[in-house]
C-alpha cells in the first residue's frame, strides 16, 4: 500500500483519484438518467424498473457502497488539490491576475458544492421522503404485487404547485451546474488518464460537450415535461397502447 501512498501524495495521484471516482460518479448519473427516462413509459415500467432495482440487493447496495466511497474521496482529493495548488502559486510577484485555469477549478469547487447540496437534498425529497408531505407511503399494484409508486412520487414531485415550480427549478438549475461540472470534469479525467495529446485536445472539449449536453437534456426531461403534464399523458398512451397490444396477441392465440 505504500505505493498508493507515495502516489496519492504527489498532485498526480490525486489527479488520478478525482479523475477515477468522477468517472464512477459520471457512470453513475449516465446510468441514472437513462433509468429516470422510463418515467414516460407509465407506471407499470418505471415501477417496474424501480421494484426491480430495490430487489436486487447486491447490485443496490454495490452501486450504493461505491457512490459512498467515490463521493468523499472525490470532494476530499478536490479540496488538497486546491490546497497545493495554492501553496504552489508565487504570492511575491505583485498583484495575483487570475488564470483561465485557476478560475475553471474556482468554478469546478463552487459549482460541486452546488452539486453536493442538491444530492443531500434529492436524497431527503426522493429517497428518505421527509421534504415533501405526502410521498411517504405510496404504492403501486404492479401484477398483484404491491410496490413502492415511484412513478407518482415523480408526477407529485414536480406537480403544477408552489412547492413543484420549486422543485423544477431547483433541479434544472442543478442540473445546469452538473452540465458545467461535467463538461469541465470529463475534459480533465481524460487528460488526468492520459488522453493529452494536443492532436485530440479539440476532440476531447467536443466528447465532453456532448456528455454534459446529452446530461442536462436527459435529467431536465423529467421534470420540466412533468410539470408541463406531459409525462403524465404519455404514460397513459403508453399503457394504452401495450395494454391494446396484450389483448390482441390473446385474441390472435385463441
Ligand atoms: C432531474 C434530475 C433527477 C431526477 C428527476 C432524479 C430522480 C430520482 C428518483 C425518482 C429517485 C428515487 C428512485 C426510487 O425511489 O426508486 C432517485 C434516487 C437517487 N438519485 Fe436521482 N434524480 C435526478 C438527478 C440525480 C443526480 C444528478 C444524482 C447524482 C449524480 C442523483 C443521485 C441519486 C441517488 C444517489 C439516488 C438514491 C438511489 C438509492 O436508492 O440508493 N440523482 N433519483
Amino acid at each position: 500500500m505504500s505505493w498508493f501512498k507515495n502516489l496519492y501524495a504527489s498532485s498526480i495521484g490525486k489527479k488520478l483519484v478525482m479523475a477515477i471516482t468522477g468517472l464512477i460518479i459520471f457512470g453513475f448519473a449516465v446510468g441514472h438518467m437513462s433509468g429516470n427516462l422510463l418515467i414516460f413509459l407509465g407506471p407499470d415500467v418505471f415501477n417496474g424498473y424501480a421494484a426491480a432495482l430495490q430487489g436486487n440487493p447486491p447490485l443496490l447496495w454495490g452501486t450504493r457502497l461505491v457512490l459512498l466511497a467515490s463521493f468523499p474521496l472525490h470532494i476530499f482529493s478536490a479540496i488538497q488539490l486546491k490546497r497545493l495548488n495554492a501553496a504552489a502559486r508565487p504570492s511575491d510577484y505583485g498583484e495575483w491576475k487570475p488564470q483561465a485555469s485557476t478560475r475553471s477549478s474556482r468554478t469546478m469547487i463552487w459549482g460541486g458544492m452546488v452539486l453536493l447540496g442538491f444530492i443531500v437534498y434529492h436524497l431527503l425529497h426522493f429517497t428518505l421522503r421527509v421534504t415533501q408531505p405526502g410521498l411517504e407511503d405510496l404504492t403501486y399494484n404492479l401484477d398483484g404485487a404491491m410496490v413502492h409508486d415511484a412513478h407518482r412520487m415523480v408526477l407529485m414531485g414536480f406537480a403544477p404547485t408552489a412547492m413543484g415550480i420549486f422543485h423544477v427549478v431547483l433541479y434544472v438549475s442543478a442540473m445546469v451546474a452538473l452540465c458545467l461540472h461535467i463538461y469541465h470534469g470529463v475534459w480533465s479525467a481524460m487528460q488526468s488518464l492520459g488522453l493529452n495529446h494536443p492532436k485530440y485536445n479539440v476532440l476531447r472539449k467536443q466528447v465532453a460537450a456532448a456528455f454534459a449536453f446529452v446530461l442536462l437534456i436527459g435529467f431536465s426531461a423529467g421534470p420540466l415535461l412533468t410539470i408541463a403534464g406531459v409525462t403524465k399523458a404519455a404514460g397513459e398512451a403508453f399503457t394504452k397502447q401495450s395494454t391494446q397490444q396484450v389483448d390482441s396477441d390473446a385474441t390472435v392465440r385463441r
